[in-house]
């Protein structure tokens, strides 16, 4: 039959899980107060760009397994067990804005008049738990007794619904046993380890697994910089450590560095909370540097290249934060373009999904329907994004449509031996 589930927020955490959940026999009721999008998804639209994603929403609708609304208070009273997904985004010192996570767990406490399991699924400090099992304390006139949940989700955006249905692990940080039937029910017929904890270790493991997968790409991104400065090659280093069992290779690859909706607001987080708690995390101010440093570097061999930025047309491969998603925030494309814009080059751009994206946050860019014809021209192309499109391209013809052929590869997509053949100036990242 299923658990009667209620997801609040349909974001891509609360959407995605929502889906996955039907699509594994739960009955759910997907919340959110944009009635727009409440509206567009009842519709059968989608609002975002995630493989898979439409198809699973739309067969678990049809068959009457996942429905949608704008009330949390219809969720709540048709569900044994209520996930709270809304955002929890960045102020300006880096700490983050618990305002929806509190506002939510309040209506959920005038929502409920019978005993239910509140889990939160998104990414919080360490000991919100306790801060909304109290708030709902606080809330419910009538006392009725819950239980928080904390159970962190570690999709990444691109391959969501993958991450969802085959995940690595399930991490369920519990106060007492009572929950844990339950919980271990809906994630049963996901197969994957399930890890039972207090809720505080619980909500720690996500800052830790986002932070430690940061290092590993800003130690990559430093690596690189040592790479060139001594011409050793960074791919073949990092294959070497990777066939280490204790290090792997996911995760070390070198390029612009991470950008996205998680990690860099994750760090900031972290490093926050640490301070928070009397110990400062100096070892995550390091990584953000790096990854910080990492555009400058890729900037400074543009220069090196172009010599002169000004009145030259550019054409950039890629505009979203990584491949398989439309997602443009953080992306390490809005950093590059704008740099070069001031200094008066002329911008076209292509991306394969993040073009409408990409309008609302750039100006003065050329956007074109394909590779070639962005590349028209162009006195040196970037590459920003590894889409695989990208590594389908014609490079003959290609080159032929530029106007000098000049590429500089921000993810180390190409072989650099064929673009040598190919006849062109082609600069990478550590190699
Ligand atoms: C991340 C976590 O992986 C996920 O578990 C968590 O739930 C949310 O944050 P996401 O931000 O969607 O997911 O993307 P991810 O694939 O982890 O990539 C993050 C950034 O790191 C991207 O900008 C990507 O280009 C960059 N990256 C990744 C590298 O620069 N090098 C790498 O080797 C891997």
């Amino acid at each position: 039959m299923g658990a009667h589930i209620c997801i609040i927020g349909t974001g891509y955490v609360g959407l995605v899980t929502g889906a996955c959940f039907a699509e594994v026999g739960h009955r759910v009721i997907c919340v959110d107060n944009d009635l727009n999008k409440v509206a567009f998804l009842q519709r059968g639209g989608i609002p975002i760009y995630e493989p898979g994603l439409d198809e699973i929403v739309h067969r678990n609708v049809t068959e009457g397994r996942l429905r949608f609304s704008g009330q949390i208070a219809d969720g709540v009273r048709e569900s044994e067990v209520i996930f709270i997904a809304v955002p929890t985004p960045p102020r300006p010192d880096g700490s983050v804005d618990m305002s929806y996570v509190e506002k939510v767990a309040r209506e959920i406490a005038t929502s409920i008049t019978e005993y239910k399991i509140i889990v939160d699924k998104s990414t919080v400090p360490v000991k919100t738990g306790e801060r909304v099992a109290e708030t709902i304390r606080r809330y419910n006139k009538d006392k009725i007794e819950v239980d928080v949940v904390s159970s962190p989700e570690f999709l990444r955006e691109g391959c969501a619904v993958q991450d969802l249905m085959q995940p690595d692990r399930i991490v369920i940080g519990v106060a007492s046993q009572r929950p844990v039937a339950k919980m271990k029910e809906i994630y049963e017929p996901f197969h994957a380890p399930i890890i039972v904890t207090d809720i505080n270790s619980a909500e720690m493991i996500k800052h830790a697994c986002n932070s430690f997968l940061a290092l590993k790409i800003s130690y990559a991104n430093a690596l690189s910089a040592i790479c060139e400065a001594s011409g050793a090659n960074v791919e073949d280093v990092v294959h070497g450590m990777g066939l280490d069992k204790r290090i792997g290779r996911a995760f070390l690859n070198a390029g612009l560095g991470y950008g996205g909706s998680c990690f860099p607001k994750d760090i900031s987080a972290f490093i926050q909370i640490a301070h928070e708690l009397g110990c400062e995390f100096d070892l995550l101010k390091e990584v953000q540097r790096i990854n910080a440093e990492q555009i400058q570097r890729f900037l400074k061999k543009v220069h090196d290249t172009l010599w002169i930025v000004k009145d030259k047309t550019i054409s950039i491969l890629g505009l979203a934060f990584k491949p398989n998603t439309d997602d443009m925030r953080l992306a390490p494309s809005l950093e590059i373009i704008h740099s070069l814009q001031q200094e008066g080059a002329r911008i076209k751009a292509y991306d394969p999904k993040a073009m409408d994206k990409a309008k609302e946050l750039l100006t003065g860019v050329e956007f074109c329907p394909d590779p070639y014809t962005t590349s028209v021209g162009a006195d040196a192309l970037i590459l920003c994004t590894e889409w695989d499109e990208f590594r389908q391209l014609d490079l003959e013809k290609l080159r032929s449509v530029m106007a000098q052929p000049i590429v500089l590869d921000g993810r180390n997509l190409f072989d650099p031996a064929k673009m040598k053949e190919l006849g062109f100036a082609y600069k990478s990242v550590g190699r």
